[in-house]
């Protein structure tokens, strides 16, 4: 058995799916993402959507304007689709090297998916241009039949729409987003190199207990819902199993504190500031950290067809004390000041201590590094 490592060096990773906001959030949220993830897919849910070539360039220039001074990050952008999204503005935006992909919301499946797709067949011209050009469909995987239990959402959407919809468009690259059942790992595991999956930090860490211990902890809903401890243990090793279909996506979904704490509580978990330090803790749990740099840095861009990254993030074996609350950007920057309370996301993991902590990133190669 060979002594666990102290400090590991991996290659600047990416993150595969985030929520980035808008406004003020922005301000507060990006800094944190910016500073690990040299580049992350940025999802088109805002109100409203991301629906057209413009829109995401506007998008992309507010990102770029709220990045901290010397930051290196690349957003890459996506389109929303909707019912009638004409399939020329996908080609034109993914041509033009504005959308990285598409991103599939059923209707009413989780946060401003109001104007998301009705039902599959109405984008069927939309789809078959994807194919054709090569242009991932990433899918947030639930029904919404609301005869269907909410713990079963996501293993329906396989058989009912995901199966059928692979099977009709043969050549169509698609990631299933923040995947949450042994189903959907059995489901992608090994099946084609144009199937992929991301895998959440907090759908690692927890199970469906959490929602409800010592009381209704609306900290710990998002969508799809976390489920039963088999479920999670599927997920943990599939995450580290060294399979390029399963790579990292946060699905960080900061909310301000009084949209959580509320009657009617938003699904989100944000996570951006220690979401790398929280996969380590996972991976050296199940002793696969030797596994985390491919899951965090090489098989998102090797699927997506694009160069990995040339600087490093070293993570050193130092308890890392999570705040309770994102109070500003971070780093904290000069110009900002914090945000007000009841607007400030609950981070994930706060108040907890993490085991891993980051302590050098740097956007460069870095040569003789043990
Ligand atoms: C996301 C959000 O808040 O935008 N919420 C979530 O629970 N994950 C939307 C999504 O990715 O489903
Ligand atoms: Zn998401």
């Amino acid at each position: 058995m060979t002594e666990a490592p102290s400090r590991l060096t991996l290659r600047r990773p990416d993150d595969w799916h985030v929520h980035l906001r808008d406004g003020a959030m922005l301000q507060a949220v990006l800094p944190a993402t910016a500073r690990v993830f040299a580049r992350a897919i940025v999802m088109p849910n805002l109100k409203p959507p991301v629906t057209t070539v413009e829109a995401a360039l506007a998008y992309r220039e507010r990102i770029l304007s709220a990045l901290p001074d010397g930051a290196q990050f690349t957003p890459l952008m996506t389109a929303y689709l909707t019912d009638d999204l004409d399939p020329a503005v996908l080609e034109k935006g993914f041509r033009a090297g504005v959308f990285t992909a598409a991103k599939l919301y059923p209707a009413n499946a989780t946060t401003n998916s109001a104007a998301g797709v009705t039902n599959l067949d109405t984008i069927a011209p939309v789809l078959e241009r994807m194919e054709a050009l090569g242009m991932p469909l990433l899918i947030h995987g639930e029904v919404t039949d609301s005869a269907i239990d909410i713990f079963d959402r996501e293993a329906v959407f396989i058989e009912r729409h995901l199966i059928p919809l692979r099977e009709r468009y043969s050549g169509l690259k698609v990631v299933l987003e923040h995947i949450t059942t042994a189903q959907a790992v059995d489901y992608v595991s090994g099946r084609s190199p144009l199937l992929a999956a991301t895998i959440t930090p907090h759908h690692l860490h927890l199970n469906r207990n959490a929602m409800f211990a010592g009381g209704l902890r609306s900290d710990f809903y998002c969508l799809p819902v976390v489920k039963r401890e088999t479920h999670r243990r599927a997920l943990v090793k599939a995450a580290t199993s060294g399979e390029p279909c399963f790579f990292l996506g946060t699905d960080s979904a900061p909310h301000p504190r009084a949209g959580k704490e509320s009657a009617c509580g938003c699904a989100g978990i944000f996570n951006a500031l220690h979401a790398l330090e929280s996969y380590a803790a996972v991976f050296e749990r199940e002793e696969a950290l030797h596994q985390l740099e491919a899951f965090a840095s090489e098989f998102g861009p090797r699927f997506y067809g694009l160069p990995l990254n040339s600087g490093t993030v070293t993570l050193e074996r130092t308890p890392l004390d999570v705040p309770a609350r994102l109070v500003g950007p971070f780093p904290p920057s000069a110009d900002e000041g914090p945000l007000p309370d009841d607007q400030a996301p609950v981070l994930f993991h706060g108040g907890d201590t993490l085991p891993w902590r980051i302590t050098a990133i740097s956007s460069v190669a870095q040569t003789g590094i043990a």
